[in-house]
Formats: structure tokens, C-alpha cells, sequence
């Protein structure tokens, strides 16, 4: 099957098809035995992420089960910090854990020096991956948001209230402004690799954005995906590009209107009726069942996947989740998903 032919790149190209694509955000991961099992003899989830035959098994594992329309590289948006030099570790039960960055002098700890070198085994992966799917599987690259990423590297690891990354944006914006730049050019130049090395669509992961005020939510999320899109597009026009500023609430009209990209991950907050009026107009929209919806399963699973398919089914779009899969989802709860989508007739 011709690139142009998958069902993936054509919704992400702003086609609408008898049915919609479908992927799920975190669709490789804890809730499938079979990775748990890989996991169990791979040692930490770094090395799992940096070990090329090891990461290109586990991106495979959901699309084995389920034939999904898009395989999403097996990694993390912890790598675009690792390759910048700081330390970062995943505790068992802790989740990520990183040397914290309490300021903007010690940004001179990070270097783009040797980036490419530290993460090559991503780009080896993809590689592998481009020559390892089935034809009509779309392999999405991804990389974490800069803000996203600058909020785990300030604070050392996950936070409730991202007190320390807040207090230095509005106390330090030109010191947080040097910070994102260089995050700007890591994460433009990681996903540059990855394209290089066969990914034929990227998601840019902004977890976070929903923490964040208006003004700053603009200047620290919609500017720098911006400016990624745009370096995304400069080098290579053909690959489309998903943001998924979740919590963005009405400011994702913004994302639709100005950002330039391909398509807008929606959160589970995202009214499915509102965004086929206001953003499906503009680009292809993605998402958004509640990932409890898939845990539950049973009927309001039939119901919600149906209700959505409704809603956006008709313009393009791309069935997923609103936000990542929770490891106690039952795998044939995914089957009976799968199984409703690609079922569904425009
Ligand atoms: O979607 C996929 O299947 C690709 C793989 C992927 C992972 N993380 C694997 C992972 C992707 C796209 C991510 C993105 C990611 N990582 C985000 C953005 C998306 C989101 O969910 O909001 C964030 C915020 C992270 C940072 C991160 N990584 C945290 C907070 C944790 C610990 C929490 C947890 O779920 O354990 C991780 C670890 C992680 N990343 C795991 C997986 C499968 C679990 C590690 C394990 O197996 O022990």
C-alpha cells in the first residue's frame, strides 16, 4: 500500500473515509501481559526504552493484538532531557525521577552537545520499526511539549502543583524563556531525526497545559509548539504533526487557528459537538474517550464509542483516547474498542 494510502496519513491530511483510523495513547505498556513480562527481563524502563530489539517488540505487541491504524514509537518524553545530559531514572512505584534544575544557571548543565549520540538508540528503533510494521500501519514518531518537559526537569519528577516550575516562570521569565528555547531546538531536531529514520507522523505531548493561565498557557505552549511545527514543516512539508495540549480547554481554538499543525489531540474535557463545529472545520481532530470508559467497558463503552464516532466520525478524524491507557484496562476492553471502530460506516 502506497504511503498515501494509509488510513492514518489520510485523516491527518484532512480526509474523511468510511471509517475513522484509531491508535491509543500509551496502547504499549503495563495493562498487556506480554509486556509486563518483557519488562520483568529487561532490567529498568530506561534501559528498556534505549534497547533498540526490546522497544521495537513492545510498539509491535498492541498492533499484534489489535491491528491498530498507527504504531507510536516505544519510548518516553523523558529521553529529549536525557539526551540533554540530566539525570533521569524511573523508581519502581516513584515513576520518573531527575537531578532537578532549581534555576536558570543551572542550565548550563544541559548541552545539546552529544544529544543526537545519547538518544541514537531511539533513532534505531524507528528504523527498525519502518522496516517491521505491516504496510498499512502509520509509525508515529512523538517527543514531550517543552513545557511538559520543563516541568519534570525543574521539579525532578511529577508534581501536584508544579509549584517550583511555576514560581520560576513568573519570577524568572527571561531565565524560563532560555530553558524552552533550548528545548525548542532539542525536541525540533529529535523529531527531525526521527522522521529521518522513518516516522511518517509526530505527536507532540503537552500533558501539562492544562496548568496554566491563559497568558502563560500561550507563551509557554502555543508559541513553542509554533515554532516546532514550523521547523517540523521547513525540513520536512509531508509529515503531519499532532498536538496534544491537554486542558486546554477554549484556548484550543487558538491551537486550531494559529499553531499550523496537521491535526489537535482532544482531551476527555473536549465536548466532542463543539470541536466538530469549531476546530474539525480547520484540521483533523483526535481523541477522546475517557481511558476510565475503557476500563469499565461493557455497555458505556458501546455507548460512549459510538457517541463520539457520531459526533466527529463524519469529518477527519482519528479515534483515540482523551488522555493514556491505565495499566488495570482490560485487553479485551481494547478488543471490544477496535472491534466498534473499525465496524463503524460513515
Ligand atoms: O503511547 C505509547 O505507547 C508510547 C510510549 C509512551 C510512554 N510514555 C511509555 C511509558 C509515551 C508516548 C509516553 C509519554 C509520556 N511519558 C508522557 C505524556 C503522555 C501522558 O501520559 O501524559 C508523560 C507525562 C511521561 C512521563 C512519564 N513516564 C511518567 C509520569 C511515568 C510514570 C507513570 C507511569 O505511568 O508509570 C512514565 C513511565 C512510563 N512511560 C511507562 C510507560 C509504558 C511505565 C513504565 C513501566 O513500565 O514501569
Amino acid at each position: 500500500m502506497a504511503t498515501k494510502d494509509k488510513l492514518l496519513l489520510r485523516a491527518l491530511r484532512g480526509q474523511t473515509a468510511t471509517r475513522p483510523p484509531f491508535w491509543l495513547m500509551r496502547q504499549a505498556g503495563r495493562y498487556l501481559p506480554e509486556y509486563r513480562k518483557l519488562r520483568a527481563e529487561t532490567g529498568s524502563f530506561l534501559d528498556l526504552c534505549l534497547t533498540p530489539d526490546a522497544a521495537v517488540e513492545v510498539t509491535l505487541q498492541p498492533i499484534r493484538r489489535f491491528a491498530m491504524d498507527g504504531a507510536i514509537l516505544f519510548s518516553d518524553i523523558l529521553m529529549v532531557p536525557h539526551g540533554l545530559g540530566q539525570n533521569v531514572a524511573f523508581e519502581e512505584g516513584r515513576g520518573p525521577v531527575l537531578d532537578a534544575l532549581p534555576d536558570a544557571r543551572a542550565i548550563a548543565r544541559l548541552s545539546l552537545e552529544g544529544f543526537h549520540d545519547r538518544v541514537a538508540p531511539v533513532y534505531e528503533t524507528v528504523r527498525r520499526l519502518a522496516g517491521a510494521l505491516p504496510k498499512e500501519v502509520t509509525l508515529i514518531g512523538f517527543a514531550g511539549a517543552p513545557w511538559t518537559v520543563a516541568s519534570y526537569m525543574i521539579e525532578g519528577g511529577s508534581s501536584r502543583d508544579f509549584a517550583l516550575a511555576k514560581s520560576w516562570i513568573y519570577g524568572d521569565p527571561d531565565g524560563f524563556a532560555r530553558l524552552i528555547d533550548l528545548l525548542v531546538e532539542a525536541t525540533s531536531a529529535y523529531l527531525l531525526r526521527q522522521v529521518e529514520a522513518g516516522a511518517e507522523a509526530l505527536q507532540l505531548f503537552d500533558s501539562w497545559a492544562g496548568a496554566l493561565a491563559e497568558p502563560a498557557l500561550r507563551r509557554w505552549c502555543l508559541e513553542p509548539a509554533k515554532e516546532i511545527v514550523r521547523r517540523v514543516k521547513a525540513a520536512a512539508p509531508h509529515v503531519p504533526v499532532i498536538l496534544f495540549p491537554r486542558g486546554a480547554g477554549v484556548l484550543y481554538e487558538a491551537f486550531a487557528a494559529e499553531a499550523g499543525a496537521a491535526a489537535l489531540g482532544l482531551d476527555t474535557g473536549v465536548p466532542a459537538s463543539w470541536a466538530a463545529k469549531q476546530l474539525q472545520p480547520h484540521l483533523a481532530v483526535q481523541g477522546n474517550l475517557d481511558p476510565m470508559v475503557l476500563v469499565a467497558g461493557g455497555a458505556v463503552l458501546d455507548s460512549e464509542v459510538r457517541r463520539i464516532l457520531g459526533a466527529l466520525g463524519g469529518g477527519p478524524f482519528v479515534f483515540n483516547l482523551g488522555h493514556g491507557i491505565v495499566p488495570q484496562t482490560p485487553p479485551d476492553h481494547v478488543s471490544r474498542l477496535a472491534e466498534l471502530v473499525r465496524g463503524w460506516k460513515n
